[in-house]
Formats: C-alpha cells, structure tokens, sequence
C-alpha cells in the first residue's frame, strides 16, 4: 500500500520549501539593513505561509484518508514512536509560521502573503512581545530541524538497511493510487 498522488505531492512540496525558507531564515537575519534585506523578509514570510496553507491542506487530506499500514515487521514501540513524530512535525509545521506570523504583527510589519493578500494582524504592536516571539520562532526552528533530521534518517534507514518498503509508500517511483 502506498500514499496517494495527493499526499506525496504535498509532502515533497513542503519538504521542499522547508530546505528553501530555512536558510534563508538565516541568512537574512544576518545582513545589514538594505532594501535585499526587506524583499528577502516578504519572501521567506511568503514561503512560510505557503507550507502553513499546504500544511493544513495536508490535515484535511489526512482526515478523510487512512495512511498506508505499516508492514508487520515493525515493531509496536516503533509504531508508537512514528506516530508521535508525524503529530509533533504536524504542530510544528502550523506553530513555526504562526509564531512568525504572530512576531511580525507585533514588531508592526503586517504579513502580506505575494504582495496582495494582507494577513490580519492578530497581535497589537508591542516591541517586548516581538521580541518574545522572535526567541520562540527560533526555537520552534531548532525543534523543527532536529525532527525533520530524525525523520529524515529514518526513512533512509528503513530504506537502504532494512529495505521494508516503508519509504517507497512516498515515492513516486513505484506504481500509486490516483487521489
Ligand atoms: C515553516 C515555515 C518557517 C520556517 C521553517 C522559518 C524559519 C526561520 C528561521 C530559521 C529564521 C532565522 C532565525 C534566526 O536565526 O534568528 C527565521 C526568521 C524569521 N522568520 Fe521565519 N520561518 C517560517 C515561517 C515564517 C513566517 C510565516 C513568517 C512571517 C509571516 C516568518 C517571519 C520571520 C521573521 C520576521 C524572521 C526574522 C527575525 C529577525 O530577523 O529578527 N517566518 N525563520
């Protein structure tokens, strides 16, 4: 059994946009005040509401579909284990661009999703809180990282040591169901 077109497509979709808003999360953080600086802000702010859009897209189709099983060979505390981390990339894909979200409403620069979608600012203008949100932005990030690694080295293990079958339910390389 495999992941549906649908659920793959959003995953590499979002996987890919993670690899691209990350370092530039970084990397605009560190330049000096310039009018690249801003457009790199909208961009990063951009793309992150873009994986928070495709992330509830990915709840709603999780809500009407059952993932494929597990093959027996995995045990139940692995199980268990996969679970809890699908749930925690879940919240943090929703808490990591809320909370920038959140942090550029109270530093008093409103979200403006591809320059023409204005996000209401949910928070008022308050220089401490945005300060606040900013250290929680960051470290959401850092708990957001190490998961997507963990998660990461786990489908290569299951893939290249214990050759399951696991991670080619999300690959399009072998035959898939249609929605
Ligand atoms: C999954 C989505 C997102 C990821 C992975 C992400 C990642 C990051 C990272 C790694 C940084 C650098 C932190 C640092 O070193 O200081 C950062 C900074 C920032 N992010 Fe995000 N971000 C996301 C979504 C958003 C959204 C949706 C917004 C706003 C609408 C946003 C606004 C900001 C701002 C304003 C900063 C700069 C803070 C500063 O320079 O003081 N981010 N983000």
């Amino acid at each position: 059994m495999k992941y549906t077109r649908t659920a793959m497509t959003l995953h590499w979709l979002i996987a890919l946009l993670i690899f691209v808003v990350f370092p530039l999360g970084i990397y605009m953080h560190e330049l000096p005040l310039s009018p690249i600086k801003l457009k790199l802000y909208s961009y990063h702010k951009w793309i992150g509401i873009t994986i928070f859009t495709l992330t509830l897209l990915r709840l709603l189709w999780r809500t009407l579909h059952q993932p494929p099983a597990l093959p027996p060979s995995i045990s139940r505390w692995q199980q268990t284990a996969s679970r809890i981390a699908h749930y925690l990339l879940y919240a943090l894909l929703i808490a990591v661009p809320v909370s920038g979200w959140l942090m550029s409403s109270a530093k008093g620069v409103q979200t403006v999703w591809f320059g023409t979608l204005p996000l209401p600012d949910m928070v008022p203008r308050d220089k401490a809180l945005g300060e606040l949100l900013n250290t929680v932005h960051k470290g959401l990030n850092i708990t957001l990282l190490t998961l997507v690694l963990v998660h990461f080295l786990a489908g290569l293990k299951h893939h290249f040591v214990d050759r399951d079958g696991v991670m080619s339910r999300m690959l399009f390389t072998h035959k898939v169901k249609s929605s």
